[in-house]
């Protein structure tokens, strides 16, 4: 198959290629997506095999506005639309009951479904011509760092989707926070471009899913499906180094084999000349380090480095999402700077 680019400006030409039941890359503004016609099975089971995903692992449906909740969901509580006036359109994913018009391809067969309201204005053209939720996982092969760019979005998919959507590189480069509105006190499942912070400010309390920060054993089950694969993880073993930024330099100098690659700070690159080196941003600027993280493990994925040192941001604000990514690309394997000799 040949997958037709389309530019932003053709958005609702490309949006027939969902309502005639085909594959589509949309951007967002956390990464590429892989959409189909939430409402079309046949549509939706073409994105399983497409990314090679795992069948138990559900789909979130991306819909143009709030009001569309009720038509999808059941018992649409007040904390969904507190959470959606504050922060939809935007990278935020609401875990809730499903009506049963939802597909069980979507779910998974769970009777709760993902919703969110993407912001970036072509993804809501797209969304808006199409008149349908929007199915999409992220547009990456199962296993693989999601995809921030087209380019890198078509490295995966070229051939195999009948078209994608040039939106630029997204802005916030992680996947949206997902929140459980179905327990109490609300859980979160996946941290990302909506901060924990961010909605405690609405919801107050706010549980952290213990799959966020740490390897699930064996038997355990976390309550989104996705969290339990290796995810984002170039061909190289990765090991993170938390800590003062300072620290977690020194002790990855002090560590490196000569074929080891690093991903650093801009501050610390130089450290590590002669090695194969990606940079993620200044030390202090979150936000670029979560728009280059998955950049970043991608282009490792082409280079034969022995092993993988990381630098990682302090979990609060968006950190938390870059340090998750970071730490599930390294199968959780974590140093302290600060406990090294
Ligand atoms: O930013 C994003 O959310 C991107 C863009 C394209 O919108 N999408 C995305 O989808 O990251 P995906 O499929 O790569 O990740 C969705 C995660 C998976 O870990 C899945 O297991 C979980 O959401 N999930 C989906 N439905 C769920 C449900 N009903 N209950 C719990 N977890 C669910
Ligand atoms: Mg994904």
């Amino acid at each position: 198959m040949k997958t037709k680019r389309f530019t932003a400006e053709e958005a609702a030409q490309a949006a027939e290629i969902l309502t005639s039941g085909g594959l589509l890359g949309i951007p967002t503004e956390t990464v590429y997506g892989l959409g189909a016609n939430g409402l079309d099975p046949e549509a939706v089971a073409r994105i399983f095999a497409a990314k090679g995903r795992p069948q138990d692992n559900p789909l979130i449906l991306h819909i143009p506005s709030a009001d569309w909740l009720e038509r999808y969901c059941e018992h649409v509580p007040e904390a969904a639309c507190a959470l959606a006036a504050a922060y939809w359109p935007g990278p935020l994913t609401m875990i809730l009951e499903r009506k049963p018009m939802v597909p069980d391809v979507v779910t998974a067969g769970l009777d709760t479904v993902g919703m969110r309201c993407p912001s970036h204005p072509v993804c809501r053209a797209i969304l808006t011509a199409a008149g349908v939720p929007v199915a999409a996982p992220s547009g990456n092969t199962s296993g693989r760092p999601s995809p921030t760019t087209m380019a890198d979005m078509l490295e995966d998919m070229d051939g195999k989707i009948e078209g994608i959507v040039d939106g630029g590189p997204c802005s916030v480069g992680v996947e949206s926070t997902i929140v459980d509105l179905t327990v109490r006190p609300p859980r979160l499942l996946r941290p990302g471009g909506i901060t924990l912070e961010q909605l405690r400010a609405v919801l107050g309390e706010v549980a952290v899913d213990p799959a966020v920060t740490r390897l699930m054993g064996a038997g355990e089950q976390p309550r989104a499906p996705g969290m339990k694969y290796r995810h984002y993880a170039p061909k190289a073993p990765v090991t993170v180094v938390r800590g003062d930024p300072a620290e977690s330099a020194r002790c990855i100098r002090r560590r490196i084999g000569d074929r080891d690659g690093v991903i650093c700070f801009d501050e610390f690159a130089a450290l590590f000349e002669g090695h194969p080196v990606e940079t993620i941003g200044p030390k202090d600027d979150q936000s670029e380090q979560a728009r280059r993280v998955f950049d970043a493990l991608r282009a490792f994925d082409g280079t034969d480095a022995a092993q993988i040192w990381a630098q990682c941001p302090d979990p609060v604000g968006i950190g938390l999402a870059v340090s998750n990514r970071l730490n599930k690309a390294a199968g959780f394997h974590i140093i302290d700077a600060e406990a090294e000799p």
